[in-house]
């Protein structure tokens, strides 16, 4: 007896099962979930992601336009990993996390450190008692790593984004952007190197990651010392 008129139906079978598996039931898990908040008698509080606006929304344009994505991830592992030890993050991200990205920038290699939390007050890239780790990572430093990355990171082999600065001369007084360089680096005199509004979004962006609110399906949340910023 020929079986072949079972061919197609189990040929559709096996595609409607592979799809339910694989999108039909994470998309149902994870598809619809919304930031997490606190409500007391009717005070909501502690709204967790909020979406991004500004400054720090067109930086992430630019940081995806310039592939940062390439050596950068933004995924924090538990403490299965040493993520946590590092300094990258207090505690693992979630799908929650990620709710507001479209498309959330996770990255696939980790060339340069992870930046899911960069933002934010605890973050560090070096053992914690490090004496070489900068006093503060704030937007200026932000700034003159991008420009020239081994001007702040010793021995940093992260590309430069000096075409990301404009050199031009002084017109009146010097702009309260300008970068402060080390003398082998500074612009001739009567020239400043300042930032274009492209590299002061990706500062900004920098600025807003932070994914390190408490989220009960993330787990516990490791106490890490807060450096200077
Ligand atoms: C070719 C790989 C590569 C690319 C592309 C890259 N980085 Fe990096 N990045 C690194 C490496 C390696 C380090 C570690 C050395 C250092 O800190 O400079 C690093 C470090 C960093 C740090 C942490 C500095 C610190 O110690 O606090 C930030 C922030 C950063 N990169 C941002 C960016 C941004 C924004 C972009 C895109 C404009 C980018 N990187 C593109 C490799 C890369």
């Amino acid at each position: 007896m020929s079986r072949s008129g079972f061919f197609f139906p189990g040929l559709l079978a096996c595609f409607a099962v592979s799809f339910g598996i694989t999108v039909y039931a994470p998309h149902s898990q994870i598809g619809a979930l919304l930031p997490s908040f606190k409500d007391e008698e009717g005070l909501i509080t502690d709204v967790y992601p909020v979406a991004q606006g500004g400054n720090a929304a067109s930086g992430r344009e630019v940081y995806i336009s310039q592939g940062c994505q390439a050596c950068h991830s933004q995924v924090v592992r538990g403490s299965e990993s040493a993520d946590i030890d590092r300094g990258w993050g207090s505690r693992r991200t979630v799908a929650r996390d990620y709710i507001f990205e479209a498309p959330p920038v996770l990255g696939f290699s980790r060339i340069g450190p992870d930046l899911t939390n960069v933002g934010s007050e605890t973050w560090r890239n070096e053992p914690e008692t490090d004496t070489l780790r900068p006093d503060k990572r704030d937007r200026a430093w932000q700034l003159k790593h991008l420009y020239y990355p081994k001007a702040v990171v010793k021995g940093s082999n992260m590309p430069s984004y000096a075409y990301l600065f404009e050199e031009r001369k002084i017109s009146g007084h010097p702009s309260s952007d300008a970068l402060v360089l080390p003398a082998h680096l500074a612009p001739k005199a009567g020239y400043e190197i300042v930032p274009s509004s492209d590299a002061k979004a990706l500062v900004a962006y920098l600025a807003s990651l932070n994914r390190s609110s408490p989220l009960k399906e993330a787990g516990a949340i490791a106490a890490l010392a807060p450096v200077k910023k």
